[in-house]
């Protein structure tokens, strides 16, 4: 049987609409929620995910400044525009889009943001709140997969679930989110050394690895959810995600494509992140 594939284009277009409608309403009361996206350099892919989220604002109805610095902007004058916005009542929510140039501090510049402003959820203060559970700006792209988890309408509770990679973007608060869920929850790394057997006991398998194709059929039980967060430019030009769709849609329950699963989730979090930072700062 071929599993059903999630369209993360679609529900990603249906929450939109959601959140234009609120966005529409707090307009017509004479508020606009703002973003601000601070790219510096020219790296081609952040290039094309800046645009993306200037496009995702001015189709939601939200205010958007994009700064765009050169790559030789220092460290000091990055901080000094942060700390602008930071103080700006027009902008909600701050996005330093990554990776900086080498010769600036990531860590520094996450934490210069105002924590309520952090609609990436990046700063220690809102990771913080997401491994103690109170209510926080969640990571956009793990909240986008429990959110297409969710619209599968498979319970998450009392399943196994298994992340593969563990980074502080996406494996790392994936696999709280779905602890909050209540799912029982595997980490799986580039040192585990029975990651198969692990993964082959997955309900709900969750791959985060950056490793094009790497899971087959071989590591997928009959029935699994399969959420691919993996974004891999192939020899070729072609996307491919961590998972070998092909070869895994037969095995797998509902299963996410790329593209079109995750990807489209991502933008949609942080336009929901930014609605809620300022329906809090307007009270
Ligand atoms: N670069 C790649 N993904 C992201 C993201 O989610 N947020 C930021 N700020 N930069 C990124």
């Amino acid at each position: 049987m071929t599993a059903p594939i999630i369209n993360g284009k679609q529900v990603s277009e249906e929450i939109r609409a959601g959140i234009r409608d609120q966005v529409n309403e707090l307009k017509a009361d004479g508020f606009q929620p703002g973003l601000a996206v601070v790219l510096v350099g020219e790296d081609p892919a952040s290039q094309v995910y800046v645009r993306n989220k200037e496009k995702a604002c001015h189709d939601l109805g939200f205010y958007s400044e994009v700064h765009r610095l050169s790559a030789e902007t220092s460290q000091e004058e990055l901080l000094a525009l942060v700390d602008k916005l930071n103080r700006q009542d027009n902008i909600h929510g701050i996005l330093v889009q990554l990776p900086l140039p080498k010769y600036i501090e990531e860590k520094a510049v996450i934490d210069a943001i105002a924590v309520e402003k952090d609609v990436d959820g990046f700063h220690p203060v809102n990771v913080g709140n997401l491994v103690i559970g109170d209510d926080s700006l969640l990571p956009c792209t793990p909240a986008g997969v429990i959110e297409l988890i969710k619209r599968t309408g498979i319970e998450m509770a009392g399943k196994h679930a298994v992340v593969i990679g563990r980074s502080n973007i996406v494996g790392k608060p994936v696999s709280l989110l779905l602890q909050r869920e209540n799912a029982t929850v595997t980490m799986c790394h580039s040192r585990t050394s029975n990651m198969k057997e692990l993964a082959l006991q997955a309900d709900i398998l969750v791959v985060a690895i950056g490793r094009a194709n790497f899971i087959d059929a071989g590591y997928v039980k009959p029935g699994a959810v399969v959420i691919d967060v993996g974004m891999n430019r192939l020899d070729n030009g072609k996307l491919a995600g961590d998972v070998d769709f092909e070869a895994v849609k037969d095995v797998a329950g509902p299963i996410t494509p790329v593209p079109g699963g995750v990807g489209p989730m991502t933008i949609t979090m942080l336009m929901q992140n930014t609605l809620i930072a300022a329906k809090r700062a307007c009270g």
